[in-house]
């Protein structure tokens, strides 16, 4: 069983043709209602690729929380360890976009949301792999400790956080730290990429990776540096490519696959989703992944 735990959003996008010079009354293209949130697209990740998945996070009581349970309802992933507030708002995103896809997005959490202390008692089962974002700090920093505690594989998405001494014990406990570039900037204060990786390996002495958007990953394992590329593609929605790359490679290192395998089955699983639009209803299934990975590269540097 793959288990995420971290945010879960519903984003509303609507369509324009360009931004106006000052705030006016524009016509919309088309509008869509869509579940995000990285963990939770993580989870529907690992779904669409055959695996057992289950979503941890907190939602509230309206419509919007309605209509994120009714996706994992519909995918049946298991939400039991979730976590609804009462007379409190799901978080929702409302993103205006242009069709260069320029985007202005505002993200709404409420309060009592972000407010809620306790976290689900959970059992830590060898046979689960974990993956958490740094959305819902507390159960992520519990989860990298007790997974380290009980040797269970923990692969943590190193995004949109800023540094505290939580982040620090992740990078420590978690299995598989996996930052995407801006998150390695904001954790090494904008050392070079190369250097930071090498930084983290000594202070940890396992797996660290970074993705690099059509750049690729470069990560350090067994204190050598490594290359994958991808090739180039048309890409139509890179939006959520880290949240696939995230679920993608958890479903992989349930399959037992080596790290080199499983950074190749993420990218291809990341690169592939960049190719067609239509969130989380655009994953690729397994066989389009495995075929797909035929054309990634793998290079040690150093
Ligand atoms: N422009 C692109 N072309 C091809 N593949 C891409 C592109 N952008 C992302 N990917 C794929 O998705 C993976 C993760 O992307 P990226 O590093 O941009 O994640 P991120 O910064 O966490 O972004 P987000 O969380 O917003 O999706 C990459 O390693 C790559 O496989
Ligand atoms: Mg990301």
């Amino acid at each position: 069983m793959i288990i995420c735990a971290g945010s879960i959003f519903l984003d509303n996008i609507s369509r324009i043709d360009q931004f106006p010079k000052k705030p006016i009354k524009v016509l919309s293209k088309s509008i869509d209602k869509r579940l995000g949130g990285s963990a939770a697209v993580s989870a529907f990740t690992a779904k669409k690729l055959g695996c057992d998945a289950k979503f941890i996070g907190k939602f509230g009581d309206d419509s919007a929380s309605v209509f994120l349970k009714n996706e994992f309802k519909k995918f049946k992933i298991n939400i039991s360890k979730s976590i609804s507030i009462k007379k409190c708002k799901s978080s929702q995103s409302f993103v205006i976009e242009d069709i260069n896809g320029e985007r202005l997005l505002a993200a709404y959490n409420d309060p009592k949301l972000l407010n809620y202390k306790k976290i689900p008692n959970l059992d830590f089962r060898k046979k689960d792999i974990y993956a958490v974002d740094m959305r819902w700090i507390r159960i992520a920093t519990e989860i990298a400790k007790m997974t380290n505690k009980n040797n269970i594989k923990c692969v943590a998405d190193l995004d949109n956080f800023k540094n505290t001494l939580h982040i620090s014990q992740i990078v420590k406990n978690a299995s598989h730290p996996i930052f995407s570039e801006e998150g390695l900037k904001t954790y090494k204060r904008n050392s070079k990429i190369k250097t930071a990786l090498f930084e983290i390996f000594n202070e940890t002495q396992k797996f660290v990776a970074v993705t690099l958007g059509s750049q690729g990953v470069l990560w350090v394992d067994n204190n050598s540096l490594y290359h994958c590329k991808i090739p180039k593609v048309k890409t139509v929605e890179t939006n959520c490519a880290g949240d696939v790359f995230h679920g993608a490679f958890a479903s992989a290192l349930s399959l037992n696959k080596s790290n080199i395998e499983s950074i190749i089955f993420a990218s291809a699983a990341a690169t592939l989703k960049c190719m067609q639009s239509g969130g989380i209803y655009s994953i690729p299934t397994i066989s389009l992944v495995n075929k797909f990975s035929k054309k990634i590269k793998i290079s040690k540097i150093k």
